[in-house]
């Protein structure tokens, strides 16, 4: 992670410095058979774990990491538990978007004078490969977002995580680092949760969408986009727009019961390799149709890429006043429509695809019409 650490020091006048992603944490109904997937059909690796075999009797966590990007997928053991209540309540989902700091302890204090409410306090954490600090805030619906000190630690994760690998043999997608995380959130929320990461930990707001930017006949979405002071955290965050029918921001919050995350962009340095393999691997993505090709070219102009091969994989594509990019969107990865990804390349952008908005609501709309949720 090192570039992180280098363009980091370059950065002045930053009143909250995060120097990344550390990971994300899915509670899930079945940690084992996620973190199966996410190897076989995302190219992931095992890299370690922490369960019963290593004395923790209430939950199961498997982390599965590609490049930068780390995921933490955790079970509980038995009903009465924190992470079975979560998912009852939101299936599979995000419980934590961590941050990676150097000092876990003044973030979190920092944090909470600013107005943050403690998911949990201070904690460090030992084992032979050093130590680890983290604590917790809170923010929107159940999700948090944990503080990692790790600069005193060499061990595969955390303390009390143990190295695992898997027999598989596991190819990489090209997935290299998160891009971006969205949340949705609950009609007239929005503003708040923007104060909050403004406010809280000095994000500048970054871009607003409103249902002029992003409407169709049905059903429209408000977005405003924060980002941290070095870039590397971008926080989009909806609230749904009256429409004719049910948003898809809607059906989100209905499914998911609460605020909570609705996707999370990985980056690749080859968007038509990585989808090949993911499509090849069983991932399933957004419909484009054929029609949204025939005017791209003279939306977007010259392109790298072969667009014959971008229209064959679905990749959507997109220009703004820096560059270009090209983006695709799964399904929701689990049967509530609820949290899907979103892979994208950036050749100059730093938008986040405006111009898609139209189509790509058109086939989230069309998925909607078969889940009769429209
Ligand atoms: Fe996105």
């Amino acid at each position: 992670m090192h570039t992180l650490t280098d363009q980091q020091s370059t950065v002045g006048q930053d009143t909250f410095p995060i120097k990344g992603t550390d990971h994300i944490e899915f509670y899930v109904g079945n940690a084992k058979q996620a973190a199966h997937y996410y190897q076989t059909a995302f190219g992931f690796e095992l890299v370690a774990y922490r369960g019963p075999e290593t004395g923790v009797r209430d939950r199961a966590s498997y982390v599965v990491q590609q490049d930068k990007i780390r995921l933490v997928l955790t079970s509980a053991l038995g009903p009465d538990h924190e992470v079975a209540h979560h998912v009852h309540k939101h299936g599979d989902g995000v419980k934590v978007l961590a941050l990676w700091v150097d000092n876990a302890e003044e973030a979190y204090y920092t944090a909470l004078e600013r107005g943050a409410e403690s998911a949990f306090p201070v904690e460090k954490m030992e084992d032979e490969h050093g130590w680890i600090k983290t604590a917790a805030i809170k923010t929107y619906g159940e999700t948090i977002h944990t503080f990692v000190e790790r600069h005193a630690y060499h061990g595969p994760f955390m303390p009390g995580f143990v190295a695992k690998k898997s027999e598989l043999e596991i190819v990489p997608a090209g997935l290299r680092y998160v891009d971006h995380c969205v949340g949705n959130v609950e009609l007239g929320a929005m503003n708040k949760w923007v104060q909050f990461y403004q406010d809280v930990m000095g994000f500048k707001l970054l871009v607003t969408f409103d249902d002029k930017d992003i409407s169709t006949e049905y059903t429209a979405l408000m977005s405003k986009v924060v980002s941290n002071g070095n870039g590397y955290i971008k926080f989009p965050i909806n609230e749904p727009a009256k429409g004719r029918k049910k948003s898809q921001i809607e059906e989100y919050l209905d499914f998911y019961r609460s605020a909570g995350v609705q996707h999370i962009a990985v980056a690749t340095d080859d968007i038509i390799y990585t989808v090949n393999y993911l499509r090849k691997h069983g991932v399933d993505f957004l419909y484009v149709p054929d029609t949204y090709y025939e005017t791209v070219s003279q939306r977007v102009g010259e392109i790298k890429e072969d667009l014959k091969e971008l229209q064959r994989l679905n990749i959507l594509i997109d220009r703004d006043e820096e560059g270009y990019l090209l983006q695709i969107f799964t399904k929701p990865v689990q049967d509530r429509p609820t949290v899907f990804y979103e892979i994208i390349q950036r050749a100059g952008a730093r938008s986040f695809g405006k111009g898609n908005f139209q189509a790509l609501f058109e086939s989230i709309e069309r998925e909607q019409a078969l889940r009769g949720t429209l």
